[in-house]
């Protein structure tokens, strides 16, 4: 009996680029589930653009544009991506659609029905000239604990602090600089503190759902038994929101996380009203079909919490399992736009074109667990180079012009005895078990068992020798059709992967669509096959180099309605206010001192710090933690001179004592700035 299957993707914001690291995923999708549809499963693939939220509001304001016309805009844009890189949906839709908002809309009733939504009056930060209230991320001031400024209302990115946005001081407005005031607003809660969403949680996320770190993390947030530590869930903002109304209550939006999840559902009833499928088989409660959704590590609180909780107590059935993964690491760093990594989807294809090569690298990396992964650029060009040129291409470049030449296009016998050898030696159920647990990178190295094993058959066999022996025909005739087939059964395991080139070689081979059951039969005598068009080329190195250069962020022109940035603050060019008037006694306090940085160095645990050794000409040089990591290698700024407040009292940080301050530039647009003296300053000279 086939299976039936619903898998989904993380549905990618609307605010931004789809980028290689969000392809981390997409590509694994798509890969995954043209497996089960090889293997005769009924299997959809529905995925959708997240539309909804404050940053994309503002977004849509500051571009002078209705937020329906960016998203339609950035839909296209996400649709042509994904389109370049093969990931094939059976329906691509949008959170902000009918088939959402109806389905939205019904849970929530559904949930009020059976108690489980509370409204409670909570106090906010509320911008007085935008006349909206502000989310964490858009209230901005300095840190309560480090004293840094510009920091977020969530968490101080210098010293890792989290607090509520009331404990910043000097609290501004990221959006119009404004001091926010607080005030009292209804908000609408999901209540998963109830006893019914606790139990049932602590029973699904230990019912087999969760990849075993996953199911960990779930215990360390739901707490031991009879802890309850899940508190309830804020699903209300107020207008002005870009969202859905709540039903029966005026000026109150379901907060984007809400709609979210359900855009799964939306985007399959759309499916199923072009196709005739039935929406309840798949999500009434007690469906047999099967429902996945692929995400990243990030956000599998939402998946795994509210998600099930919400279908569960909405008679809905909950996923059979979440697959998470790690994040992508480029060259074994975060994505950096200074680096020139944070590569965008639409710059591979325009400097690297052939995009399978990526979806073969991640393909070769994946393993199905939550580890991250990293794309090596130099291993890029090298795993591309010799498994897939080198080994893969390679059987049909160097057999089939043979073919074409002295056999007239047509293919002879098969080695009986050299494809028997070939069957046993290799096991298409374990390569179709790594497939199924997503185990992607051993299910190529078994492939590419296979590709050395054939072309050792080759190597052996030297057809380009037999070719200028007589009487050699009948055997070149042989060697060159078993290889060929040979080539096809690699084609059929590595299709998932390689949609476009199985094409190219179903068309060279002049076969029918291979399927996983055609497997291992000889191509038959007689057949006739196309003649051999290169099928694709090295890659080469210098394309990389090109496309690092050019997303090398100091190299860019400035084009910030184009910044890949999740917060849309960081689009807003502006100035922080001017503080307080101060006098020049009040500045004589400050004692800033030039420096020279000895020595800079990673700090094990910290993720924003470096730890930096300053001499300012006294006996022995000082130790201070800046917060500039994402901006600089240590390595640079080692015998760098630079600027430090050096009458700051030290402070204790969990990685040691902190004996001053270096100052950095830092604005609303991305980037830090550290300052230099100019020429000729000395260690320990006063800047007055
Ligand atoms: N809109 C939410 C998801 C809602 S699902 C109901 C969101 N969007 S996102 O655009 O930020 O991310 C989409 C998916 O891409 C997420 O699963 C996220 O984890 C994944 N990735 C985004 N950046 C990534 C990397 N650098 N590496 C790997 N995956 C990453 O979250
Ligand atoms: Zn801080």
């Amino acid at each position: 009996m086939p299976r039936k299957i619903l898998v989904t993707s993380a549905l990618p914001y609307a605010n931004g680029s789809i980028h290689l690291g969000h392809l981390v995923e997409y590509i694994q999708t798509d890969i995954w589930v043209r497996f089960q549809k090889m293997r005769g499963n009924t299997c959809h693939y529905v995925c959708a653009d997240d539309t909804h939220g404050t940053p994309i509001m503002l977004r849509a304001e500051k571009e002078g544009v209705t937020p329906e016309q960016l998203i339609a805009r950035v839909w296209q844009e996400h649709f042509d991506d994904f389109s370049a890189f093969h990931v094939n949906f059976d329906n691509y839709g949008s959170t902000n659609s009918a088939e959402n908002k109806e389905s939205a809309q019904s849970i929530y009733r559904t949930l009020k029905a059976n108690g489980l939504i509370e409204v409670r009056s909570i106090e906010q930060y509320f911008d007085p000239v935008k006349n909206m209230f502000l989310p964490d991320r858009f209230i901005k001031g300095e840190c309560p604990k480090c004293h840094a400024k510009d920091q977020y209302g969530d968490n101080c990115e210098v010293c890792g602090a989290a607090y509520a946005p009331t404990d910043l001081i000097e609290p501004f407005s990221a959006v119009s600089g404004a001091k926010p005031e607080l005030r009292n607003s209804d908000h609408y809660f999901f209540k998963l503190s109830d006893p019914r969403c606790q139990n049932f949680l602590r029973e699904w996320t230990r019912g087999g759902s969760l990849q075993p770190e996953a199911a960990n993390k779930m215990q360390e947030w739901l707490g031991a038994e009879g802890e309850n530590k899940l508190t309830d869930w804020d699903i209300s903002r107020d207008a002005p929101y870009f969202g859905f109304e709540i039903p029966d209550a005026p000026g109150k939006y379901f907060y984007v996380w809400l709609d979210a999840p359900v855009g799964y559902m939306g985007s399959f009833k759309q499916l199923c009203a072009k196709t005739g499928i039935a929406f309840d088989d798949y999500w009434k409660q007690g469906s047999d079909a099967e429902l996945y959704h692929f995400i990243g590590k990030d956000i599998l609180y939402f998946h795994a919490l509210f998600w099930p909780a919400m279908l569960q107590h909405a008679g809905f059935r909950t996923p059979t399992k979440l697959f998470a993964h790690g994040f992508l690491t480029v060259n074994g760093e975060k994505m950096s736009k200074s680096r020139g990594t944070f590569i965008t989807a639409r710059s591979y294809v325009d400097h690297i074109k052939n995009t399978e090569y990526l979806r073969y690298y991640y393909a070769a990396k994946l393993n199905g667990t939550m580890e991250d992964i990293d794309l090596n650029l130099e291993d890029f060009v090298a795993k591309v180079n010799s498994d897939l040129i080198g080994k893969y291409i390679n059987i049909a470049s160097r057999c089939a012009g043979f073919i074409s030449k002295k056999f007239d296009g047509k293919l002879g016998d098969c080695d009986a005895a050299a494809s028997s050898e070939f069957r046993s030696a290799f096991n298409d159920n374990e390569i179709a078990r790594c497939f199924e647990e997503r185990d992607f990178a051993r299910a190529l190295r078994e492939i590419m068992r296979l590709a050395d094993m054939a072309n050792q058959y080759i190597a052996e066999k030297a057809p380009w020798a037999m070719a200028k022996q007589e009487g050699k025909e009948a055997e070149l005739h042989v060697v060159c059709s078993t290889a060929l087939t040979l080539f096809r059964d690699l084609t059929l395991y590595l299709k998932p992967v390689l949609p476009e080139l199985a094409a190219q070689v179903e068309s060279f081979l002049n076969i029918a669509p291979i399927t996983w059951s055609g497997a291992w039969q000889p191509l038959p005598a007689g057949h006739t096959i196309n003649t051999y068009q290169h099928l694709a080329t090295r890659l080469d190195p210098k394309l990389i180099e090109a496309m690092v250069a050019a997303n090398q962020e100091s190299l860019k022109p400035m084009t910030d309605s184009h910044s890949e940035t999740r917060h849309a603050e960081h689009q807003q060019r502006q100035i922080e206010p001017i503080a307080e008037t101060i006098n020049i006694d009040d500045f004589g306090k400050i004692d800033l001192r030039v420096a020279r940085i000895v020595n800079a160095e990673h700090v094990e645990t910290a993720n924003k710090l470096l730890k930096l050794t300053l001499d300012i000409g006294e006996e022995k040089p000082r130790t201070a933690f800046a917060g500039i990591k994402s901006a600089y290698d240590p390595e640079k700024l080692k015998g760098r001179m630079t600027v430090m407040v050096a009458n700051l009292a030290p402070r204790k940080m969990k990685f040691g004592l902190s004996e001053g301050m270096v100052l950095a530039a830092s604005g609303s647009e991305p980037g830090l700035f550290i300052l230099s003296p100019d020429d000729g300053a000395q260690p320990g000279m006063r800047i007055k």
